[in-house]
């Protein structure tokens, strides 16, 4: 029987090129994702970072597998150790290899095999700024950005911090890819609205995938 309310399936939606929005694609293992944030957070908690200009991020954040983004005031940098818990990040779970597989596979770059996940928590009214992804040393490499609960305003812009923005809605489950020719395109969050979302109650999750180390290391 043809069944029109059987539940959404993954579409995609082409954002630039090199970049696509992968919809709901993460909607399937979005309770083991969950599981694998909280099991990560019990070992690495997460927390506000301070940039290098001295401002607290409104985000909250940790990572998992060999490398992991940190901020201090002496610079960004990719770390094997966590400087809060002076271990290394916990491993990256299964789930999380599988689904960022699945979705490079899905947006044309099957090779992408990532060695650091980036964690970042948001409650309403937690924003971040226009940035570039420009810390990772091979950037061939795509990056994989899955959201998780609240919906949140996607700004992705060009190559200069000016270019004219695209805003769109991310939500529970969508999954973006940004490669090639926009792979240093200009990206952001807007302040995130307060809602309640089932999955995650308060608050938005990102993981973010990247290869941080050289591939010839690994
Ligand atoms: C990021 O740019 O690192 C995160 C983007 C997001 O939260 O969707
Ligand atoms: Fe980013």
């Amino acid at each position: 029987m043809l069944d029109l309310f059987a539940g959404e399936h993954p579409w995609q939606e082409p954002l630039a090129p090199g970049a696509v929005v992968l919809r709901r694609l993460a909607l399937a293992p979005a309770d083991q994702l969950l599981h694998g944030i909280a099991q990560v957070v019990n070992q690495s908690p997460l927390r506000h970072m301070v940039t290098p200009g001295g401002y607290t991020m409104s985000v909250a954040m940790t990572n998992c597998g060999k490398l992991g983004w940190t901020t201090d005031q002496r610079g960004y940098l990719y770390s094997p150790v966590d400087p809060l818990t002076q271990q290394p990040w916990p491993p990256m779970p299964a789930a999380f290899s599988a689904l960022c597989q699945q979705a490079s596979e899905a947006a044309g770059y099957p090779d992408f095999r990532p060695d650091a996940c980036l964690i970042n928590r948001y409650v309403p009214g937690a924003k971040l700024s226009l940035h570039q992804d420009k810390d990772e040393p091979d950037l061939r490499a795509p990056i994989v950005s899955v959201s998780l609960g609240l919906p949140a305003v996607f700004q992705f812009g060009g190559l200069k911090r000016s270019d004219p923005l695209q805003r769109l809605m991310l939500e529970h489950g969508d999954v973006v890819v940004w490669g090639g020719e926009s792979r240093l395109f200009y990206h952001g969050i807007a302040p995130l609205k307060g809602g309640h979302h089932p999955a995650t109650g308060e608050c938005r999750y990102n993981l973010t995938f990247r290869q941080a180390g050289n591939s010839e290391q690994k």
